[in-house]
């Protein structure tokens, strides 16, 4: 019964604070398997996924303490894989969260062995983990698929030089992580710049990896025999300030976004900028954005620095409420317009032709019975609802709970209306096929 019960109308206005980085929290946990060590980590976001991910690496022998058992605030987390008795990753928790392929190259690395499920498509397309396999391979690693499984072994992996055939997020982290213990120097190029590689790239120097160029598209590593454990702050979450820029924005509001890393959100602030929100940097941290009259701009979505994909749904319903033609192209995903159709419910004008939507605006949203169907979806709509007539129910709020930290608490201290029906962690067995 996870619902959100959203009436709109009301400008936000006040102060909303990010949560640390989910992307970067999942590969940063999944770097602990590297050593024997205590890892622990502090600004992790509250959010599904990392629970997820927590049963993924307790279930492969970690001792993980989280908030104040780990002598910390709520939000820091212990991981100490003083052994891995059991270097698998099984089926049941892969398939409800992608990013679990990134425990490949650390079980590896340390093991000298995996058994991952194959994670299969997802919501937002067929995400293959292929460039993940190659550059493994590469190393020297043999890996064989059966059962559903990929099994992968190798003494010990060798640097190589590596050129990535296109930019994959989550197959850099994994590679890179590989890198780290293995013989020798690896070139990596092609690599993805994003800041959550930087981020765990920073993790890892503070393990004692050799990085350079981490954030960049070429990373070199000096492999190393051993790493140690470390205590390492995540970032800011750029995708959830983005969101709540566009919050402030789309409700004509008064938003003050803190704890956010104004560095990493030069296109969405440009664009917002184009859309016409006001936006000001007040500080390295800080960044404040008040409503405008919006007109179009469109956009099109690129690998970092470029418009993040994984703000293209919260754009849309942006863009449903300024004056023009937008045209939203996405280049990552081959299938991420779900939101589109549910938009459309609520009276939007969007029209959907392969890789582009256009968005006729403004239109005068009407609130309506409306489905999540990935994160980033289940955002847009939030939006959406935040600015249509009446009241919005939204289901499946469980794909939002994978990666917003408690949204509709956030949300609702800076004077939305905004409910929920249910609870959030609570156990569901029908999940599968995640973003
Ligand atoms: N791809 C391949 N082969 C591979 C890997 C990727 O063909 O081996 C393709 C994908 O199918 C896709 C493109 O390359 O078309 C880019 O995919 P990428 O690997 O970069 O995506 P990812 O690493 O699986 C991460 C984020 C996503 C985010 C994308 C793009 C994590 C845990 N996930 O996914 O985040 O959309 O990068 O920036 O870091 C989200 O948070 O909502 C989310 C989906």
């Amino acid at each position: 019964m996870d619902k959100f019960v959203i009436r709109g109308g009301n400008p936000l206005v006040g102060t909303i604070r990010v949560s640390g980085a989910k992307n970067s929290a999942l590969p940063s946990m999944a770097a602990a398997i590297l050593t024997e060590d205590e890892v622990i980590l502090e600004n992790i976001p509250q959010v599904r996924d990392i629970e997820t991910e927590r049963r993924l690496l307790t279930s492969m022998g970690a001792q993980i303490f989280q908030g104040e058992v780990a002598g910390d605030a709520p939000n820091s987390i212990s991981i100490s894989f003083r052994t891995l008795s059991d270097p698998v990753a099984k089926y049941e928790i892969v398939k409800t969260m992608r990013a679990s392929s990134l425990v490949l190259g650390p079980l590896i690395a340390r093991a000298g062995m995996a058994r991952v499920a194959m994670p299969g498509g997802c919501a937002i397309g067929g995400r293959p983990i292929d460039l993940h396999i190659k550059g493994l391979e590469k190393m020297g690693a043999t890996i064989t698929q059966e059962h559903g499984y990929l099994e992968a072994r190798a003494e010990r992996l060798k640097g190589v030089h590596l050129v990535f055939d296109r930019i994959t997020v989550t197959g850099t982290e994994d590679l890179l992580m590989a890198a780290v213990l293995a013989e020798g120097e690896t070139l990596m190029e092609n690599c993805a710049r994003e800041p959550e590689v930087a981020d765990l790239a920073a993790l890892l120097t503070a393990m004692g990896a050799k990085i350079e160029g981490a954030g960049t598209s070429t990373i070199r590593v000096r492999g190393v025999s051993r790493l140690r454990g470390a205590r390492y702050r995540i970032n800011p979450d750029r995708i959830e300030a983005g969101t709540f820029l566009v919050a402030g924005a789309i409700t004509g509001g008064d938003l003050i976004v803190t704890n956010c890393n104004a560095s990493h959100l030069g296109a969405v602030i440009a664009k917002l900028e184009e859309a016409g929100a006001r936006v000001e940097i007040l500080g390295p941290d800080t960044v404040r954005v008040r409503g405008g009259k919006l007109r179009a701009a469109n956009i099109s979505t690129e690998e970092y620095p470029g418009f993040p994909t994984d703000m293209q749904a919260q754009y849309m319903a942006l863009a449903t409420q300024a004056e023009g033609l937008s045209t939203v192209e996405e280049n990552i995903f081959e299938n991420r317009f779900m939101h589109a159709q549910e938009l459309a419910r609520m009276g939007a004008n969007i029209k959907v032709e392969g890789r582009t939507a256009t968005v006729r605006g403004p239109a005068a949203l009407s609130a309506a019975a409306v489905m999540c169907s990935d994160l980033r979806a289940s955002a847009s709509l939030v939006l959406a609802a935040l600015v249509a007539d009446g009241e919005s129910i939204l289901d499946r709020v469980y794909h939002i709970d994978r990666g917003y930290e408690r949204i509709e608490e956030k949300l609702a201290g800076v004077g939305a209306q905004i409910r929920r029906m249910g609870n959030v962690f609570a156990p569901r067995n029908d999940e599968t096929n995640a973003d």
